[in-house]
């Protein structure tokens, strides 16, 4: 049977499957849908410093391949996840990966340190790429300046592991990672939602009550794709693939091109307890291809055009 664990950065997970941010809780209440060790790692929602209501419903609209949400990073804040959801997740069987949001660099620091003695969190994923703050303005994830401050504020905070969540609303991906991999990430997340709307033209309303939100699901595996191996390209931290990840032959299209690992999300809306199964089905997968070390055969894309000296 093919070895499915992976190193990523300082961690080693038994296998590169993970939860995407915002679409599983915080992890623990999803174990009856999906053993905790069937997953490389559990990627909480995003924690911010206060507590946030998020923004007006209408938040979530299907779409005829995704889904578009404006949610607006709600939660209960820093204080509520620290007494109330990170001591149940002290036990779990697999790694915890703890999300976290600001709009400006001071909270972002503020939440590194207050995690960093948390025992139960095993790395940190830096949220610079929510597109339903502050009017889709993404300061943190379309400015490299910007990117790298953030980053290196987390850095001095804390000596956890941390990922930096990157967004796909930019026209030089490579450049954001790139001072990331600088300012002290140890891996980066490829990629956020990406902008977009729905309108009835009936009503003339749009879906969500801010008109525009994040897209996400089947309908931006290709974008996500390309966006995910811009960075593996660009950096020699580890990069995580997101975005329409479902099956196992999505998982290893982002592994081929160089992601260490795989986060899926929209996909657990339609069937939370799938993700449970996708570990044994890329290992599967790999069986059948005659491929033992999923470790050695990440990155072996060939790419024709870098053959040719393109
Ligand atoms: C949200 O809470 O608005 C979604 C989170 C994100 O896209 O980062």
């Amino acid at each position: 049977m093919a070895r499915l664990s992976v190193q990523l950065g300082p961690l080693v997970l038994r296998n590169p499957v993970m939860s995407g941010s915002g679409t599983y809780g915080h992890g623990r209440e999803m174990a009856l849908m999906c053993p905790p060790r069937h997953l490389g790692a559990w990627v909480s929602k995003t924690v911010t410093l206060e507590p946030r209501p998020g923004n007006p419903m209408p938040r979530m609209a299907e779409t005829e391949a995704g889904l578009l949400n404006s949610i607006g990073l709600e939660n209960r804040g820093l204080e509520y996840y620290l007494s109330e959801i990170l001591p149940s997740m002290r036990d779990l069987d697999t790694l915890v990966v703890t999300n976290i949001g600001a709009e400006c660099v001071e909270d972002f620091g503020t939440l590194a340190a207050r995690l960093d003695g948390e025992a139960a969190v095993d790395a940190l994923e830096v949220n610079l790429s929510c597109p339903n703050v502050g009017g889709g303005r993404l300061p943190f994830s379309t400015d490299a300046r910007m990117a790298a401050a953030a980053i290196g504020r987390v850095r001095a905070a804390t000596k956890k592991p941390l990922f930096a969540k990157l967004s796909p609303n930019v026209s030089d991906i490579a450049s954001i990672a790139c001072a990331v991999e600088a300012a002290g990430a140890d891996g980066i997340t490829a990629v956020n939602t990406l902008l977009g709307m729905k309108v009835d033209w009936r009503s003339r309303r749009p879906a969500l009550a801010t008109v525009q939100g994040g897209y996400s699901g089947t309908g931006i595996k290709p974008v996500a794709l390309r966006q995910a191996w811009m960075c593996c390209k660009a950096v020699k931290i580890p990069v995580i693939g997101c975005g329409g990840i479902a099956s196992a032959d999505d998982a290893l299209e982002f592994m081929v091109v160089g992601c260490r690992a795989v986060q899926v999300g929209t996909s657990n809306f339609s069937d939370p307890s799938a993700i449970g199964n996708l570990a044994q089905a890329i290992e599967h997968a790999l069986d059948q291809a005659c491929i033992a070390d999923l470790e050695q055969w990440i990155g072996s894309f060939d790419n024709p055009r870098a053959l040719a000296g393109a």
